[in-house]
C-alpha cells in the first residue's frame, strides 16, 4: 500500500510518498545526471542500492549541518561538473535532507532535488515542508531557504536499521502531530507504543500517514511561517533551550518541551488538567523525562533567549485548547519567563 501526499508551493509542488515505495524511485527520477548526497552511517547501509550515482557523502551527524560542508558539497559537485541541470537526491535523515535543499536552491541558482528518507524523524517531519538549512554563528538553521523537493519517499523498511535513540527522537515529533492535530490515534500510541520503538512498519504506518498529511495541510496553509505553521513549534522553544543547556538529544528535549506547554496549555487555555496528568504520565512510562527538575530557570532562559529573543519581542506562542486544537497566544518574551515562573514555583 502506499500513500501521496501533495504539497503545494510557491514555487513548484512536492510529492510526498509513504508505504513501500522503495521501488518507485527509478520512475521518479527525471531524465537527468543523478548525483547522491548522503551519510557515512546511511551509505555503510544502503550505498550499493545507489550505486549507479556519483555519491557525496558528509559525516553523519548535526556537524554536517555547516558552512563548511556546504563548502565540500559545492566543491564535489563543481569536481563531478554538476550544473543546474542536474539533479540531487539527499538520502538520509533531516540532517542530509536540510543540506541538499539547500545546496539544490542555490547552487548555480538552483537544480532540481529530491529526497529518500531514512531516520523517522526525516519522515514525520524534517522531509516533509520545503524548509532547508544549516547552522551558523552557534544558532540553528540560521542560514537556509524554503525549496520543495521534487518529491520524497518516505518507506518504512529503512527504519529497521535505525538506533533506538533515533527512533525516540522522531516519536516524540510524530507524538507532537496526534497532540497538535488527530486524537482519536491516542489508543493506537497507548496500545502499540513497544512495537513502534522497534520499527514495526505496520505499527507506524498510521503515525507516519497522520503526521505526512498533517504537516502538509499546514504547509499548504502556510509555507513560509507567516503565521499558523508556527504551531508546529508546540514544546519547541522550551525544547531547543534544553538541548543546547542540556547538551540531550533532540527528541527527548521536545518531549520535556511538550510537558512544559501541556501545563502552561492547562494555566492559560483551559486545556483539561486530568487529561494533561495523563498525557505527562504516559510519556514519562515510555522513557521520556520532566526535565525542569534539572535546570533551573534562569538558565534556560538564558537559553531561550540565545534564540534571538528580547524582552519586548512578540512571540505567537502556540498552546492547546484540547487536543486537537492548537492556538497561537500573542505573549511578550518578558511575559513567557513570568508564565514559566509559576511553573517553576509550583512544580
Ligand atoms: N526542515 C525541517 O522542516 C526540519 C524539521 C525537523 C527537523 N529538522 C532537522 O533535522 C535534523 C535532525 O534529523 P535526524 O533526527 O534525522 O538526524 P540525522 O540526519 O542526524 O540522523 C540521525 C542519525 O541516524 C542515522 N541514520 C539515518 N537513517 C538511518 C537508517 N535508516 N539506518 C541507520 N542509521 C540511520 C544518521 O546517520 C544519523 O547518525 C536536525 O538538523 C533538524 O534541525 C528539519
Amino acid at each position: 500500500m502506499s500513500i501521496k501526499v501533495t504539497i503545494h508551493g510557491k514555487n513548484g509542488n512536492s510529492q510526498v510518498f509513504l508505504g513501500e515505495v522503495i521501488n518507485q524511485l527509478s520512475e521518479l527520477l527525471p531524465d537527468k545526471r543523478v548525483i547522491l548526497i548522503t551519510d557515512k552511517n546511511v551509505h555503510d547501509i544502503y550505498g550499493s542500492l545507489f550505486a549507479d550515482f556519483s555519491p557525496i557523502v558528509l559525516a553523519p551527524g548535526e556537524e554536517a549541518k555547516s558552512l563548511r560542508s556546504l563548502e565540500f558539497v559545492a566543491s564535489q559537485l563543481i569536481d563531478l561538473q554538476a550544473d543546474r541541470d542536474s539533479f540531487l537526491l539527499g538520502v538520509g535523515g533531516g540532517v542530509v535532507c536540510d543540506l541538499t535543499g539547500f545546496m539544490a536552491s542555490i547552487y548555480m541558482r538552483g537544480c532540481e532535488f529530491g529526497y529518500l528518507a531514512t531516520s523517522l524523524l526525516a519522515m514525520v517531519d524534517a522531509s516533509v515542508g520545503g524548509k532547508t538549512g544549516i547552522n551558523f554563528g552557534g544558532r540553528k538553521n540560521m542560514l537556509g531557504t524554503f525549496a520543495q523537493p521534487s518529491f520524497v519517499l518516505c518507506d518504512p523498511i529503512f527504519l529497521d536499521t535505525l538506533p533506538p535513540q533515533e527512533m525516540k527522537n522522531g516519536l516524540a515529533e510524530a507524538f507532537k502531530h496526534t497532540l497538535l492535530q488527530d486524537w482519536s490515534l491516542w489508543p493506537h500510541w497507548t496500545e502499540h507504543i513497544q512495537t513502534m520503538k522497534q520499527g514495526n512498519a505496520e505499527a507506524l504506518m498510521p503515525i507516519l500517514e497522520q503526521s505526512i498529511r498533517f504537516k502538509a495541510q499546514v504547509v499548504n496553509l502556510d509555507e513560509q511561517e507567516n503565521g499558523w505553521r508556527k504551531i508546529l513549534n508546540f514544546g519547541h522553544t522550551l525544547g531547543h533551550a534544553f538541548e543546547a543547556a542540556l547538551g540531550i538529544p533532540h527528541g527527548e528535549a521536545i518531549a520535556a518541551g511538550m510537558m512544559l506547554d501541556l501545563d502552561l496549555s492547562v494555566r492559560y487555555l483551559q486545556f483539561p488538567s486530568e487529561l494533561a496528568i495523563e498525557i505527562k504520565n504516559w510519556m514519562k512510562s515510555v522513557g521520556y523525562h520532566d526535565l525542569r527538575g534539572q535546570l533551573a530557570l534562569p538558565l534556560l532562559e538564558k537559553y531561550i533567549r540565545n534564540d534571538k529573543k528580547k524582552s519586548d519581542d512578540r512571540l505567537a506562542y502556540p498552546l492547546l485548547k484540547n487536543p486537537g486544537e492548537p492556538e497561537l497566544v500573542s505573549w511578550t518574551f518578558a511575559e513567557l519567563i513570568q508564565h514559566l515562573q509559576a511553573l517553576w514555583v509550583h512544580e
